[in-house]
C-alpha cells in the first residue's frame, strides 16, 4: 500500500494535535494552581484547606483522572465510538472548569473535580486511539505520529503554567500599593482553562468531518487499522491466541511503565520541594539586578524540552535506523535514561555536601535542568512509543479499553510517586533519588533483555 512510503502525515493528526494541546493546556493550567487555590485563605482567593488535606485531594485528583479512562474507553469501544466519547469528555471537562470558576466553595470544588475526572475518562484514551486509527498497522509513520501528538500535549503543558500563573498572580490579582499580592485570581485561571477546552472542542467539531472522515464514528466494529486481520478473526466472540499474546505484551509494558512514571512524577513532588529549598534560584542579571526564579516555573522545563526535541525524535523514529529498533529496546532505554537523570540530582546532593538541612547551602540549578533534560529524553523513548504500540497491538474491539489500561499505569504511578516522595523527610532526598535511579535502571535493562521474548509475543507488531 503506498501509504507506507508516503512521508507526509494525514491532516487529521494536526487536528488531533490541536484539540489535545488545548485539553492539556486546560488540564495542566488548572493542576498548576489547584494546590494554591486549596490552601490560600478565603481572603486571598482560596478555600483555606489545610496542607495535608490539600495534598490528599491533589493526589486523588491526579490519580483518578487516569482511572476513569477505563470506563470511558470501554464505553467508546462498546457503545459510543471515539468521536462521541471525545465530545462528551471535552464538554464535561469544560463544565467542570466553569463550576470551579463560578462556585468557590467546597461543594463547587468537589463537583468541579468530579466532572473533570469523569470528562478525562471519556476524552484521554479515545483521542489517543484515534491517532492510532489514522495509520495502517505497519505504517512506519505511526511512532512519529505519536511524537507529533505528544508535542501537542507538551505545548499545552508548557504554556499553561505560564499563562495561568500570569492571570492568577498578575492580571486578576489584587495588589497593594507596594505591588504585593493581596488576593489571587485563581478562579480566572479555571475560567481560562475552561475557555481553552472550549476552543479545542470547537476546532474538533468544526473540522472532524473534513479531516477524520468516518474514523471513530462507530463503536469498534473490527475494521480498525490495527493488527487483527480477517484471517485470524475467531468465529465466536473470544480472542485468538495471537491476540491474547499481544494483550499480554500490553500488560508487560503497563507494569514497567508504572515504575517509569513513578520516578518521572517526582517532578511535581520531591523534585519540586528540593528545588524550592535547595536549588540556587537567584539570578544576578546585569540590567535587572537580582531575580528569583519562581519554583513553579520549573514545571515548564520538561514540556519545553519535549517541544524542542519531539521533532528530532519523530524524524529519528521515521529514519531507517530508528524504524528497526524494537519497542522494548526503545522503552528499556527510556527507563535507563530516566535513572541516569536521577544521577544528576545525586550530583546536586553531593555539591551541597549531602542531605543537610541548611537551606543557605544551595546546588546549581543546572543539575536540575540536566535531570529534566534526561527525563525528557527518557519520556520521549517510552511514552509516545507506548501509546503507539498499544494502538497497534489491541484487537479493534478493545482498542480504547486497552489504551485506558496504559493510562492506568499513571494512576498507580501517581500513588506510588506520592508514597516515595513521602519518605524524603525521613530518609533524605539523596537516598530516594539513588533508590529510584537504581531500580529504574535495573527495570530498563530487564526490559531490554526481554526484547526477544516480547517481540515474539507481538507477532509482527514491532
Ligand atoms: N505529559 C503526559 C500527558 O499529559 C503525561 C502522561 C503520560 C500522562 C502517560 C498519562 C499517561 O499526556
Amino acid at each position: 500500500m503506498n501509504i507506507q512510503t508516503n512521508k507526509k502525515h494525514p491532516k487529521g493528526i494536526y487536528l488531533l494535535f490541536t484539540i489535545e494541546m488545548w485539553e492539556r493546556f486546560s488540564y495542566y493550567g488548572m493542576r498548576g494552581i489547584l494546590v494554591l487555590y486549596l490552601t490560600k485563605s478565603f481572603f486571598e482567593g482560596g478555600l483555606a484547606i489545610d496542607v495535608q488535606t490539600a495534598s490528599l485531594i491533589y493526589g486523588f485528583y491526579t490519580g483518578f483522572v487516569y482511572f476513569t479512562p477505563l470506563i470511558g474507553g470501554w464505553l467508546a469501544d462498546k457503545y459510543l465510538g471515539q468521536r462521541k466519547a471525545i465530545n462528551i469528555g471535552a464538554f464535561t471537562m469544560m463544565v467542570g472548569q466553569i463550576v470551579l470558576f463560578a462556585v468557590n466553595s467546597h461543594a463547587g470544588l468537589y463537583s468541579g473535580l468530579i466532572l473533570l475526572i469523569l470528562g478525562n475518562g471519556f476524552f484521554k484514551p479515545n483521542i489517543a486511539t484515534l491517532v492510532g486509527k489514522l495509520y495502517e498497522i505497519n505504517d512506519h509513520r505511526r511512532d512519529a505520529a505519536f511524537s507529533i501528538f505528544y508535542m501537542g500535549v507538551n505545548l499545552g503543558a508548557f504554556l499553561a503554567p505560564l499563562v495561568i500563573g500570569l492571570l492568577s498572580d498578575d492580571v486578576f490579582a489584587t495588589k497593594n500599593e507596594a505591588g504585593e499580592i493581596i488576593s489571587y485570581g485563581y478562579r480566572y485561571g479555571f475560567l481560562a482553562s475552561g475557555i481553552g477546552m472550549l476552543l479545542g472542542q470547537t476546532v474538533f467539531v468544526a473540522f472532524a468531518k473534513k479531516y477524520l472522515g468516518k474514523l471513530g464514528l462507530e463503536p469498534a466494529n473490527g475494521n480498525g487499522k490495527n493488527l487483527a486481520s480477517d484471517k485470524e478473526k475467531p468465529v465466536n466472540d473470544s480472542l485468538t491466541s495471537i491476540e491474547k499474546q499481544r494483550i499480554s505484551v500490553i500488560f508487560i509494558f503497563f507494569l514497567f511503565s508504572i515504575f517509569f512514571w513513578a520516578g518521572f512524577e517526582q517532578a511535581g513532588s520531591s523534585l519540586t520541594l528540593y528545588t524550592d529549598k535547595y536549588i540556587e534560584r537567584t539570578l544576578h542579571l546585569p540590567a535587572v539586578g537580582q531575580y528569583v526564579i519562581p519554583t513553579a516555573w520549573f514545571q515548564s522545563v520538561g514540556p519545553l524540552f519535549i517541544v524542542l526535541l519531539a521533532p528530532l525524535f519523530s524524524m529519528f523514529w521515521m529514519s531507517k535506523r530508528g524504524r528497526n529498533i524494537p519497542v522494548s529496546i526503545k522503552m528499556g532505554t527510556g527507563m535507563v535514561i530516566l535513572g541516569v537523570g536521577f544521577f544528576c540530582m545525586l550530583a546536586a546532593v553531593a555539591q551541597r555536601g549531602g542531605d543537610i538541612d541548611d537551606v543557605t547551602v544551595k546546588a546549581s540549578l543546572w543539575w536540575l535542568v540536566l535531570t529534566y533534560f534526561l527525563h525528557t529524553i527518557g519520556e520521549l523513548c517510552l511514552s509516545p512509543v507506548g501509546l503507539s504500540v498499544v494502538t497497534k497491538l489491541s484487537p479493534p474491539k478493545f482498542a480504547s479499553l486497552l489504551m485506558a489500561v496504559w493510562f492506568l499505569s499513571s494512576f498507580f504511578a501517581n500513588i506510588l510517586a506520592g508514597l516515595l516522595a513521602s519518605y524524603v523527610e525521613s530518609l533524605g532526598a539523596g537516598k530516594i533519588f539513588l533508590y529510584i535511579s537504581i531500580f529504574v535502571i535495573i527495570c530498563g535493562f530487564a526490559l531490554i533483555a526481554l526484547n526477544k521474548t516480547i517481540s515474539k509475543m507481538m507477532h509482527g507488531g514491532s
